[in-house]
This record gives C-alpha cells, structure tokens and sequence, in this order.
C-alpha cells in the first residue's frame, strides 16, 4: 500500500466509476432535481469535481485529460426501481461516531425519498451475510431507526475481519438483495471490492457503495472521514485534563496517548484544539528518544511542566508489531513504553517528575457524533443513496474540495491517507507546540532548534 496521495501519482482512468448499467427509470427526487444547476455551485452530473485544486499541479498535467471525480448527488434518471428492490446494510471494523447516524440517513433517504420499503440489516459486519455464524438478519424501517442517531456505537453490531466473498454473494442472491451499503474502514472496503468481484463474476447486477468510516482520517480522497472530528473533540478532554495536571505539580508532565495506528490526525488536530501540547510524536515523523527525551528534560527544567501528545502508531519504530483479523498492524501499547522511559530518564539525571498518563483509549470512538459529524453522516448516507439508486457500483461516497463524489473503491483503498510532514498541518502543529522539526540525531539535532 501506497503510503499518502501525491500529486500525479493518480491517472484520469483510475477516477472512472463502475455502472450496472443506463439509467431509464425517472427518479422520484426528478422535481427536486429539476431545479438544480442554476448557481456555480451545483456541480451537474454530467460536470466533474477536479482532484487537484492549484495552477501548478494542473499546469503539470501537461494538457492531457485532467483527472476528475464523478459529482455525487441525486440523478433525473435512475437504474434501479424502488419498488421492486431489497436493500442490504452491513457495519463493518472498528467503532467510530455516526455509525448509527448513517443507518438512518440511508433508511429515511431509501423509504422517504426513494419509496423502497425493503431493506434489510446485516448483523456483525461481514459475519452476518455468512449463514453459519447464526446472526439474525433485521428489518429496518423508518421506526427501528428512529433515535438511534442519538446512541454511539453501531445498532447492527460489527465485527473486524473479511469473509468469503462467494459466501457473501449467495446470501445476497438468496435474499434478493440488489443494492449492500458497507459502512466500514479500509479493511471493510477491501472485502466490499471483493463482494463488488465475485458479484461481477456471476454477471449480477447488484451495487456495492460504500461509506468510509474511520476515526483515524487515514482514508485517501476523502476531505475527511466521518466520526474523527467528535473522535479529536473528545480527546481534547484527555489533554485539557493532563495539562491541569502537569501545571499543578513541580516536574510536571502530562503524558497523553491518542488512537491513530498509522497517522496522527487525531493527535494533531487535538493538540492544535487545546494548544497547550508541547510535543506532538506520529507515526509519519519518525524519532529518536535518545534524541526527544533530553529536550523534554530540558523543557520541564526551564518551564515547570510539558504536555506530550502521542499517537499509539508512533511506537512503531520502538515495539513489535502484529496483526489483527482484519490484517492491520497492532502494536504493542506504546504510551505505557514511553512512559517508562520518561521516568528512567528523569531518574538517570536525578530530577524530578510527577508524570499523569491518560490514555482516553475507546472513549473517543464510542461516543454519538457531534452535530457538525450528524449533518456530514446524514449527507454522506445521502450520497450514497443516490449514488447506488442510479446503479453506480463498487465506489465509496465523500466529500472533496467541499462537494460530495464518488471515489472508486481500488483508488481508495490503494493508499493512506497520512499527516505530510511536508504539509501544512505538520507546520501548525510544529508553530502550536514549538517542538523542532524532528527529533533524529542526523537532520535536527536536540536543542538546535
Ligand atoms: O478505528 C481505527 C482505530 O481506532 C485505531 O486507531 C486503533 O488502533 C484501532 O481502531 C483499535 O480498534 P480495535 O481494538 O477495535 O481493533
């Protein structure tokens, strides 16, 4: 897997989305949609969404066809008819907010707007669609969804790991299901491009949408992913808290560790939220402690006190790796290991610490969303409605440059989204906390900057 997107790296033809074919049926949203395309800001479907945003990286195109995303949004003309089709929903991979938000947009857009009246819910992520495991397959309608937006977690239930896709596939046949929405992560999206296969494989025209769902933002093509602005929102009360207490006390530090397996959003964006962190450690800027632990002394030395954010992926370099059901990399707990050495340390020089560790851990993920997540939840379940109603297949739904497209799902899970160290939010962060660039012995020796 590609590491981050750059510019270039991604040709026109990678931005084509797969159809089931021409859309005949007039759409019931058709007064609705007739009267769009009068501003410069409705992107028409036969329009498209630039994936690349400046002068420069256009110019370097050289004149050839611009790469470009199909708009989402509702057609005049749709592939499926509503009355004659069943809908499957599955949750999938690890908890984040506005998991249920997204189960009732899809459901009120699908009965409300559509009129399809039957759809279907998959219990245990992929687990459900696979006969031996028992699960019970629900129905959902416009009542069993109703408040559910307001609970955290996922009313489905989840499970992380892939199945068999042929499995997958007879129980959609058997079931008649014509259209799956997959709400999951990268791991999830990968085995929705395998159902999307073994459905083509068969010549069967059922659509597989998904909605990306991760707290880490480490989803590539996607302006961000739902659930990870009340996921850092949240974590901003770990840092408020370890910074009281490191200001209260004499050798103070406050030691946060933060959700992220292989970026540092959430470390980022809540540190920048509170801007009290002194240090910020990610995955994607790799350190040396021989090179942070001296400069943390000498920060607590001078000032009193230091709040240090880490993301848990940045132990990479420091512990063993392993694996979990879905294939991602689990490390060992790296906010207890830094811990440790930031006492032995402090012990080595003979100076005092008074170290806090919170590790807010699952408590940021299990929350309902926030209002600004609800709103962003329900569009996107929006989108992905219209997108699989006109028969638009093995695509996820997002939002980039402030409109909502349809990313096929190779591209998105073909690389990661990652914090550039490069970039403009690693600046922020180096601004906010003041820290240097790197802590490695060879670019950024400890204490030059
Ligand atoms: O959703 C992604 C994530 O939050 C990672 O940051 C974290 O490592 C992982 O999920 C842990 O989830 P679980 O314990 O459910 O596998």
């Amino acid at each position: 897997m590609v590491a981050a997107y750059s510019p270039g790296m991604v040709e026109a033809a990678q931005l084509h989305v797969k159809s089931l074919g021409e859309c005949r049926i007039e759409s019931p949203l058709g007064a609705l949609v007739a009267r769009r395309g009068t501003t410069e800001h409705y992107v028409d479907e036969s329009d498209r969404v630039l994936l690349d945003d400046t002068v420069a990286m256009l110019a370097a195109r050289n004149g050839g066809e611009l790469p470009s995303f199909e708009p989402g949004g509702p057609r005049r003309r749709i592939f499926f008819d509503p009355s004659k089709i069943r809908v499957g929903i599955v949750t999938c991979g690890g908890l984040c907010p506005g998991l249920n938000d997204v189960i009732r947009g899809l459901v009120l857009e699908l009965t409300t707007h559509y009129g399809v009246s039957r759809i279907l819910g998959f219990r245990n992520g992929y687990q459900g669609l696979v006969p031996r495991y028992g699960h019970n397959v629900v129905e959902l309608t416009p009542q069993t969804v109703d408040y559910i937006n307001e609970q955290g977690g996922t009313i489905l239930g989840t499970s992380r790991g892939n199945q068999d896709p042929d499995e997958i596939v007879d129980c959609l046949e058997q079931l008649g299901v014509n259209i799956l929405f997959v709400i999951g992560g990268d791991g999830s999206m990968r085995g929705a491009l395998k159902i999307a296969a073994a459905v083509a494989a068969r010549e069967r025209r059922i659509a597989v949408v998904g909605v990306p769902k991760t707290i880490d933002n480490d989803i590539p093509f996607i302006g961000h992913s739902f659930g990870f602005q009340t996921a850092f929102g949240r974590a901003t009360e770990s840092l408020r808290a370890a910074h009281t207490e490191a200001t209260a006390q004499t050798g103070g530090i406050g030691l946060v560790q933060l959700m992220g397996r292989h970026c540092g959003f959430i470390a980022c964006y809540a540190a920048l939220a509170n801007n009290d962190a002194d240090y910020v450690l990610i995955p994607e800027v790799p350190f040396e402690l021989e090179s942070f632990l001296p400069h943390l002394r000498r920060r607590v030395a001078e000032r009193g006190h230091a709040l240090v954010v880490v993301a848990e992926g940045a132990g990479r370099d420091h512990l063993p790796a392993q694996r979990d059901a879905s294939g991602n990399q689990r490390f060992g707990d790296f906010g207890i290991y830094l811990r440790q050495r930031i006492l032995d340390d402090f012990a080595a020089a003979g100076e005092e610490a008074n170290l806090k560790y919170i590790d807010p851990s699952y408590v940021i993920r299990s929350v309902p969303a926030n209002p600004y997540d609800s709103v962003y939840c329900l569009r996107l379940a929006q989108a992905a409605v219209h997108a699989a109603m006109a028969g638009r297949t093995e695509l996820v739904v997002g939002s980039w440059r402030g409109r909502f497209v349809h990313v096929p799902i190779p591209l998105a899970v073909a690389s990661r989204n990652q914090v550039d160290p490069d970039g403009d939010l690693w600046m922020s962060v180096l601004e906010a906390t003041g820290q240097p660039p790197a802590f490695t012995s060879e670019r950024h020796p400890a204490g030059t900057v």
